[in-house]
């Protein structure tokens, strides 16, 4: 069904339309998160300023969502701005937050007519407060949907989202005995979300940069050259069909693979 969605947003006969029938509808990831990283590389490699390959990623981020969603994913989380980037030089900082609030208004309604649920994982202090408000209405006008749920980590580090879940988990006083790893996952930000399946980094970096530490636990990792903002649907296929070629053990062993008859 989700596969025919997608389908019929994809010209007829093009390159996109036959690898997007090559995936099989019945072993998609659940989650996919992705980070979104090469935009200055891509900007440099232009004679451009930096920020330009902000700008630009933002195309690759509308095709990502709309493609996650016509697809049927539950879950995708982009990699946005991390607590880390508070480093980078305060214009580059300011460019990043406007972008994404320029995002946010002119892509709101494109998410509600997917119906996809929009929120933000990351800490809210230290952001400007005219980002966030937009950040919460958008969270607000889409919360009743459920379709996609579509995160995006802003202000994100993985070990400050564990610190957090500690210090949330002694300030409730739960009584040590109860605590497994289920139940400590649900004082995470991705409470009540799947772990992702599929963790795509984008410009060939071979590291996860402070990202879902928690979660990426069992995630089958997919590392592509292409810049961010080269990024497109094709892509994200090329990156569900790697997948789904792997042999996800968890510790186990190989599992006998069925012969399938015609
Ligand atoms: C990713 O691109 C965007 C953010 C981290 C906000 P970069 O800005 O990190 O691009 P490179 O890695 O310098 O090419
Ligand atoms: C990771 O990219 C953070 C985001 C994509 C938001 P960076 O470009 O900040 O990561 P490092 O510095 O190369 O590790
Ligand atoms: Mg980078």
């Amino acid at each position: 069904m989700s596969l025919e969605r997608l389908l019929a947003s994809i010209p007829e006969g093009s390159d996109d339309a036959a690898l997007a029938r090559q995936i099989q509808p019945d072993r998609l990831p659940q989650h996919v998160a992705i980070i979104m990283d090469g935009n200055g590389r891509w900007a440099e490699q232009r004679h451009l300023p930096r920020v330009e390959g902000h700008r630009a990623g933002i195309q690759s981020v509308r095709e990502v969502v709309e493609t996650s969603a016509r697809l049927g994913l539950e879950v995708l989380t982009l990699y946005a701005f991390s607590i880390e980037n508070w480093k980078r030089p305060a214009a580059e900082v300011s460019v990043l937050m406007t972008l994404l609030r320029r995002y946010l208004r002119s892509e709101l309604d494109t998410l509600i007519e997917h119906g996809i649920r929009f929120r933000v994982i990351g800490r809210a202090d230290g952001l400007p407060t005219e980002v966030l408000e937009e950040l919460r209405e958008a969270e607000a006008r889409t919360a009743v949907h459920r379709g996609l749920q579509f995160n995006i980590a802003l202000n994100y580090g993985g070990r400050a989202e564990i610190v957090d879940a500690v210090k949330a988990v002694l300030a409730a006083r739960v009584d040590p005995a109860t605590l497994d790893e289920d139940r400590f996952s649900q004082w995470l930000y991705t409470a009540g979300q799947p772990d992702p399946d599929l963790l795509i980094r984008t410009s060939g970096e071979m590291r996860i940069s402070n990202f879902l530490l928690w979660q990426i636990a069992y995630a089958e990792i997919y590392v592509t050259g292409t810049l961010w903002p080269d990024f497109r649907r094709r892509h994200l296929l090329d990156a569900i069909l790697a997948y789904q070629k792997r042999d996800r053990r968890y510790g186990g062993i190989a599992p006998v693979v069925a012969q399938s008859t015609p």
